[in-house]
């Protein structure tokens, strides 16, 4: 007797052996056929019950929802919708669904919006869609660290509460264990934090790059992958307030190598899903085919979901300077027309979404690299270039997304760093340890951070980023 996954069982050809499956009853019809799912795969084991040698009672209790451990011989299938199925010789009900209940949730058998599964997320994992998203996400975070490890970076997991603001941009959550209706207080009436539970403030890290960066001086080559919190109040479909982000960061490496890094890196984890997740793929590329014909003719995606995928495994990243860019959005017909709701006027501008979605959807037609940003508009901690005026930053943009990918070669001369630091108000008494990093044995590196979920997002073409995280937080949202 085996115990299987209905994965395995899918591909096998041990005709008349002998299956133990559990899963849940995704249909039963004709007091016949159950349609099961175990989440292993996409696909449904269809079980077939012999129902005039069946307790009536059991039978009664093979409803949608319900949890069930079926044996049966595994035999050719005489449907033409399954090769093979599991002709059913014993049943054990595991746990019950009440159809007078369960027709009022996303169990039910019937189309549901995508807005009505997400208030019912501690069940949606049950719907065909949100399987395939989470089985993507898996095989996506495995591809991950096999591309990093292959490459011999080594996974380092930087701290999740933290006394640092790591991008200076003031979105953090605080940590603290004190009395939020009595807390103690300093002379001058502000808040003594020497009370607190570390003796100082403390938040919510927003991105382990200063500490991947002392790792890198040290171990060479590291990546973060882990969590990430930021208190934007940005409520659309790509910002979450907990969100992931693979953190890569490469002593020796300029730019240049930044840039290669992050593109192949990228290439590497969407092919791996196409060669490993085909079922999925497919599934969620007929899904958006069929949400595409619903919108009007403008909104629709010009290629499906592999399309989509293969162009980007096919074509290079175009590269281009903030400069660059700046004026083929300043001649843009968008720009011209006062169609932007930010309208660019000169160099300096800060890239909105509607800019960027423009240079990769509408001009270049491919992601798209922009570099050496204005040091103005970017953090602290980006190589001032000689022109004094630009930084090695660099963001990568994809079609449907914006931007996906932040990065930048790092300020690695002390002198500059500071007086960098002193411009932008950083005391150096809280970054001291990063400051010993170009202290000793200082060098070239360059690092960059990938959205998670925006890769999933580009990788399932779902619309909204709430729907590739398995519990999404957001402003005035925590359920679950
Ligand atoms: O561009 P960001 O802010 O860069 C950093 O945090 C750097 N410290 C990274 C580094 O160089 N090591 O964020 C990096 C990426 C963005 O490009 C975007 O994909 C994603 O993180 N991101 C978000 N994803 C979901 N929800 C949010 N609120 C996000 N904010 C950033
Ligand atoms: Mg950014």
């Amino acid at each position: 007797m085996i115990q299987a996954k209905i994965a395995e069982i899918l591909e096998s050809d041990q005709f008349l052996q002998e299956f133990i499956v559990k899963g849940w009853v995704r249909s039963f019809r004709s007091n016949r056929f159950i349609a099961l799912n175990d989440g292993s795969t996409l696909k449904n084991l269809q079980c077939v019950i012999d129902f005039e040698n069946t307790n009536e009672e059991i039978l009664k209790r093979i409803n949608t929802g319900a949890a069930i451990s079926v044996k049966g011989t595994l035999k050719e299938s005489q449907g033409s919708q399954q090769r093979v199925e599991i002709e059913v010789t014993e049943i054990k009900i595991l746990g019950d669904a009440n159809p007078e209940e369960v027709k009022y949730t996303i169990l039910s058998p019937k189309k549901h919006s995508l807005e009505k599964l997400r208030e019912q997320a501690h069940l949606r994992v049950r719907t065909n869609t949100f399987g395939a998203v989470m089985r993507l996400r898996s095989k996506l975070s495995f591809a991950v660290h096999k591309y990093f490890q292959e490459k011999n970076f080594h996974y380092v997991n930087t701290p999740i509460i933290t006394g640092s603001d790591a991008e200076g941009a003031g979105e953090m959550f605080r940590v603290t264990t004190l009395d939020m209706k009595n807390p103690p207080k300093n002379d001058d009436g502000s808040i003594n934090f020497k009370e607190d539970f570390f003796g100082k403030e403390t938040n919510l890290t927003v991105s382990g790059q200063l500490e991947a960066e002392a790792f890198a001086l040290g171990l060479g080559q590291v990546y973060t992958f882990g969590p990430t919190f930021r208190a934007e109040n940005s409520n659309t479909s790509r910002h979450l307030a907990e969100f992931w982000m693979i953190e890569p960061e490469v002593a020796f490496c300029d730019l240049d190598g930044n840039m290669d890094l992050a593109e192949d890196f990228i290439k590497y984890v969407l092919r791996y899903i196409m060669e490993n997740c085909k079922d999925d793929l497919e599934f969620l590329a007929e899904r958006q085919a069929n949400e595409d014909k619903l919108k009007p003719k403008a909104e629709r995606s010009e290629m499906g979901l592999l399309e989509k995928i293969n162009f980007v495994l096919d074509n290079n990243f175009k590269r281009v300077s903030y400069t660059e860019a700046i004026e083929i959005l300043k001649n843009s017909k968008p720009n011209k027309k006062k169609k932007f709701n930010y309208i660019i006027e000169e160099w300096g501008a800060d890239l909105q979404s509607e800019h960027e979605r423009f240079l990769v959807e509408k001009h270049f037609k491919c992601p798209v690299i922009i570099f050496d940003y204005p040091a103005k508009i970017k953090a602290f901690y980006m190589r001032l270039n000689e022109d004094e005026k630009t930084v090695r930053a660099m963001d990568i943009l994809f079609p449907g997304i914006g931007e996906i990918v932040g990065g930048s070669q790092r300020e690695e001369r002390l002198d500059v760093l500071k007086s960098k630091m002193k411009e932008l108000d950083i005391p150096e008494e809280e970054l001291w340890w990063y400051l010993d990093t170009r202290k000793f044995g200082t060098c070239v590196h360059s690092g960059f951070g990938l959205g998670f979920e925006r890769l999933v997002q580009f990788a399932t073409g779902m619309g909204n980023i709430r729907d590739v995280i398995p519990f999404p937080r957001t402003p005035q949202n925590a359920e679950f």
